[in-house]
């Protein structure tokens, strides 16, 4: 998308992450990561991709959205499907029929919600996007249904991605996890050297409007070119020691990490910057705050192999944790003297 129908949807969508709206939703980070998290801390062990992650950034998207979270794993069937026909160079014709019934199956699941919506609008993004008019028009399904894919693989691809890649780091290098704990303050350093070293988002394709002579390259109309975020990243000449997680490094400045005048190319740059970078921001410190002192020694477990996939979005394919078990609380007695309540109808009946 571009010119002024992007500038006009960027805007809409940009309102729904940004401001009072992102307060709200930090509440609702915290309250899916809690309820996320309390069957793992019993056990002292966590796949922190596949466990919790992948759920977490899927029900945290679900919640701005204003979908119904009880229909979260097929919403994420989907959405897995449709992020692969996005990040997949190259598919195999089996894969793209099977990632296109996915986009097929999503399109039909949000069409009676959008019609829902639109008789009985509410504070989401999904009511907020049917509520939007562009050039003085509302928008048509098919155009609420295009963003709200985008804003769904946008949100929940590379967020579990990097909080994974923030503990590994963090593990790694125990001195830093050590600094981390005993100075929260350091965490959104942490987040950003993360994003520096190893951005879920590796690459960014565009295509050129016309011939362009580019670092001396000649790149002809029509040709897509391939920014390389990773690379880029790792440029000797804008970072010291680029290969080296470092979140003391002075040549990175934390404090516009998240914003337009970023140094790494995490969120990309210029008009198409990630709208979600504020809050993104406040996903993975909210929930890493909460995680640090819930996994007190926190180790990688011994019998696992790391690995990586992907080329444009790319992340641990898993990363299983352990940790000291955090004993589930005890429900408080009940006092002697009391007289013990009658049982509920609820209560008999089951
Ligand atoms: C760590 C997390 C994230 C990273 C690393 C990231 C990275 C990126 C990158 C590299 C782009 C492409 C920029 C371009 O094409 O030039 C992008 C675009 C975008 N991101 Fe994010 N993103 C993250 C989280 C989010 C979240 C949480 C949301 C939604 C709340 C979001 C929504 C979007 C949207 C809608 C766009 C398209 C913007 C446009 O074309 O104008 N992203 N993001």
């Amino acid at each position: 998308m571009t010119g002024a129908e992007h500038t006009a949807k960027r805007k809409i969508v940009v309102r729904g992450f940004t401001g009072r709206a992102l307060q709200d939703q930090v509440r609702a980070i915290r309250s899916n990561a809690a309820e996320l998290l309390a069957p793992f801390l019993p056990l002292g062990r966590i796949d922190l991709v596949n466990d919790f992650g992948r759920p977490f950034a899927v029900h945290v998207t679900l919640d701005v959205l204003g979908l119904d979270k009880r229909d979260w794993r097929r919403i994420a069937a989907w959405h897995h499907g449709i992020a692969e026909f996005i990040t997949s160079i190259t598919l195999t014709p089996e894969r793209r029929r099977h990632c296109l019934d996915c986009a097929e199956q999503l399109e039909a699941y949000l069409l009676p919600v959008i019609e829902e919506r639109r008789r009985d609008p509410g504070e989401d993004l999904v009511s907020r996007l049917c509520a939007a008019e562009f050039d003085g028009v509302a928008m048509s399904d098919r155009d609420v249904t295009a963003l709200i894919l985008n804003v769904l693989v946008a949100a929940a691809e590379p967020a579990d991605k990097t909080l994974a890649l923030l503990f590994k780091h963090l593990i790694d290098h125990p001195a830093q996890l050590a600094a981390v704990r005993r100075d929260p303050d350091l965490l959104p350093a942490a987040v950003a050297e993360t994003l520096r070293l190893t951005p879920p988002v590796q690459l960014i394709p565009r295509r050129a409007e016309r011939d362009t002579l580019f670092g001396g390259v000649r790149v002809p109309a029509g040709a897509t070119v391939f920014c390389m975020i990773g690379a880029a990243n790792r440029d000797p000449d804008a970072f010291t020691a680029p290969d080296t997680f470092d979140l003391h490094r002075p040549d990175l400045g934390t404090a516009r990490s998240f914003t337009a005048a970023a140094q790494h190319l995490a969120f990309g740059s210029g008009l198409h910057q990630c709208v979600g970078a504020a809050f993104a921001r406040a996903e993975i410190e909210t929930v890493a705050a909460m995680l640090l002192p819930l996994l007190d020694g926190v180790r990688h477990s011994p019998d696992a192999a790391y690995r990586e996939t992907g080329l444009y979005t790319r992340g641990p394919v898993a990363l299983p944790l352990e940790f000291t078990p955090v004993p589930t609380p005890v429900p408080a007695p009940v006092p002697a003297a009391l007289p013990t309540r009658p049982p509920t109808h609820q209560a008999r009946t089951r």
